[in-house]
């Protein structure tokens, strides 16, 4: 049996205005939502995409073109929409306006709707969603549990992601033995184990201190590197994006102020650019 059968059938949904339920959660709960995982890292086109919440349009006419294996920084102040846009990226919120594809397929439209798990990708929330009676190795393993490997290739890659994300010193460790950015560090590792097309990342640093943080953006880099995935990093820290994007993206009030690549947003940077970047959430 397919373990992620959505609940509403994908050709329902455009119809729902509320979220699309899952029966078997766990797979999104480790923050993966894809079956034929590291097959392709699409390029991704929103066009005017919108998103209401009752009668508050929080996305309005979101615009971009996001070339495959680009690293793109999402910044903007606190209560802009970043979340949500990640959300309606992953699957978990539906669009009520425009159109979302992955190359040329059409992701989510009003009327059209691909569940999460048939969208390779991983999602790193801002809450950590481990689960707490699994050791650190336990919860990375689990993502794979899926996957049609053989035991030491699962231990190998288990190994290979706890060492990127130097946790294999704590890997016998649960949850609640675990300060805040640890945590942080295994839903990274847990959604990086399945390598991904796409990888979102909910302001993953935002428990870390100044030192770990450094040390994590050196990761991000090389796991983006290595995987060749599209990352899509929310952060509202402009030095943070400097440091890692080669795409930057900054939004204000449920709209894109300004996208580009990064040395253009730098060299021809729009007024309200700095304004919203600056803000501190
Ligand atoms: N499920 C929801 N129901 C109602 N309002 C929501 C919901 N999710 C987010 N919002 C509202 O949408 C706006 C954008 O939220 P969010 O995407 O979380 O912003 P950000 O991540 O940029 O801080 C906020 O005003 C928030 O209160
Ligand atoms: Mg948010």
């Amino acid at each position: 049996m397919e373990i992620n059968t959505p609940l509403t059938k994908p050709e329902e949904c455009g119809s729902v205005t509320k979220r699309p339920q899952y029966r078997y959660i766990n797979d999104i709960r480790a923050g993966y939502f894809g079956i034929n995982s590291g097959a392709s890292m699409p390029h991704i086109h929103a066009l005017s995409l919108g998103k209401s919440f009752d009668t508050t349009r929080v996305l309005n006419r979101i615009d971009f073109d996001l070339p495959q294996g680009s690293f793109l920084a999402l910044l903007g102040p606190s209560g802009c929409g970043k979340t949500t846009l990640l959300r309606l990226i992953a699957g978990l919120e539906l669009p009520d306006a425009g159109e979302l594809r992955f190359d040329d397929q059409l992701i989510a439209a009003p009327g059209h709707f691909v569940p999460p798990e048939r969208r390779d990708l991983g999602m790193v929330f801002q809450s950590y969603a481990l689960w707490p009676t699994m050791t650190v190795r336990g919860n990375v393993a689990f993502a794979l549990q899926s996957r049609r490997m053989t035991g030491t290739e699962r231990r190998a890659r288990v190994d290979q992601m706890l060492t990127a994300t130097g946790l294999l010193p704590l890997a016998d460790r649960r949850p609640q033995d675990l300060s805040g950015g640890q945590r942080q560090r295994v839903a990274l590792a847990r959604s990086l184990a399945l390598r991904p097309g796409l990888l979102l990342l909910d302001e993953p640093l935002a428990n870390l201190d100044a030192h770990l943080r450094q040390q994590m953006l050196v990761q991000f880099r090389q796991l983006h590197a290595e995987t060749g995935a599209t990352f899509i990093l929310v952060t509202h820290d402009q030095d943070e994006a400097m440091t890692v994007a080669t795409h930057i993206a900054v939004m204000d009030k449920g709209h894109i102020q300004q996208m580009g690549r990064l040395k253009i947003c730098i060299a021809v940077p729009q007024r309200r650019w700095w304004r919203a970047s600056s803000v501190t959430v």
